[in-house]
């Protein structure tokens, strides 16, 4: 029984959601939910790394535990809160920056990527500490796995090497989290590009599917999604990362195998296989934006939600800070 293992994840209130984040974290916490004990955060304070309009953010915010509840994820089963409602995560991240190397932070790919864009002088210093908020996130709950996709794994593997480094100087207080990737859906890609991940900064928003999007611009972008050379429907991610990238979207959707999808398209042109593709998303979609429709005109119920979350996550945080503030001497 795997019932008293924890899981953490979350999610940045920083844009919005697409199916990338339906496939790559909240289905499958959905899933998870049911066999630990899950803690799903709303990390607004990661989102403030880089500029937000303030009432955007405050709006993004409900919206995000909204989608949660949508996705299927039960408050009375997993504790759903806002991060900056629980200011352990932040007093923790301070902790963990005094033990945490300058140039292990500079070397994170996710800071490379959003600093590379920036100039120097215009670097935010908690873009560059950004992991170590995220390993507080994670080890306040003595966490065992975290579930998020492909792009975050190095993050966790911080996480997990500052435990380590906690508990080897000044005896064992957190647990050691591992990430837990799903080998499928773990990385959407861009619909426009598909070396690129399918991301909400995105600029072209033809790149992504919006879990919002209106079932004739989920189906349009779909048909105009760039594909490969060559006419077969076939899964090989070297040579057609493209129709990859779309047969991934059509199994996860679907709950059909590559094989079977290759097999039903095999005489088929690119053009049906979209069509289709168009019409399975539209009709998953729907009903997850129904019930995202009827939360969204009735917020009060979203914020009591939150309220009692951020009680049941402090009560575990509170415990793992307090001993990690007496391990290190603080009177
Ligand atoms: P973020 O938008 O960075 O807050 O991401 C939230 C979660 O969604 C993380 O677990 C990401 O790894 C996951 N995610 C975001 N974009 C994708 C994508 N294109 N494919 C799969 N997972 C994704
Ligand atoms: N950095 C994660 C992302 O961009 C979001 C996040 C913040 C997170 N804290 C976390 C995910 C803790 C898992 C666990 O996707």
């Amino acid at each position: 029984m795997k019932s008293q293992q924890t899981i953490f994840s979350g999610i940045q209130p920083s844009g919005d959601l697409h199916i990338g984040h339906y496939f790559g974290a909240m289905k499958n916490w959905v899933a998870l939910q049911n066999q630990y004990r899950s803690i799903f955060c709303i990390v607004d304070e990661h989102a403030i790394t880089v500029p937000q309009d303030p009432e955007k953010l405050r709006e993004r915010t409900l919206d995000i535990a909204m989608w949660y509840l949508a996705a299927g994820i039960d408050p009375k089963r997993s504790i759903i809160f806002v991060q900056s409602h629980n200011s352990d995560h932040t007093e923790l991240s301070w902790i963990l920056n005094t033990i945490t190397p300058f140039g292990e932070l500079e070397r994170m790919t996710q800071f490379k990527d959003k600093s590379s864009k920036m100039k120097k002088a215009g670097i935010p210093a908690g873009l560059l500490n950004y992991p170590t908020l995220m390993a507080a996130d994670i080890l306040l709950y003595q966490t065992d796995a975290v579930p998020v996709g492909e792009d975050q794994k190095q993050h966790v593997e911080l996480a997990r090497t500052l435990a380590r480094k906690f508990n080897s100087r000044f005896g064992v207080t957190f647990k050691e989290p591992k990430e837990l990737i799903q080998k499928f859906g773990s990385r959407i890609m861009s619909l426009q590009d598909p070396t690129k991940k399918m991301s909400k900064s995105d600029e072209n928003k033809n790149s992504y599917i919006g879990l919002l999007d209106a079932p004739d611009d989920i189906r349009g972008k779909i048909k105009i999604a760039v594909t490969d050379s060559g006419k077969e429907i076939i899964f090989n991610q070297e040579k057609k990362p493209a129709i990859a990238n779309l047969l991934t979207i059509f199994s996860l959707f679907s709950g059909l195998q590559i094989k079977d999808i290759e097999k039903k398209y095999k005489r088929k042109g690119y053009g049906e296989f979209k069509k289709d593709l168009g019409n399975i998303a539209v009709a998953h979609l729907e009903p997850l934006q129904q019930k995202y429709r009827a939360l969204k005109k009735n917020p009060e119920q979203v914020k009591e939600i939150l309220r009692e979350g951020v009680k049941s996550a402090k009560q575990i945080s509170s415990k793992t800070l307090a001993d990690a503030k007496q391990k290190i001497g603080f009177l």
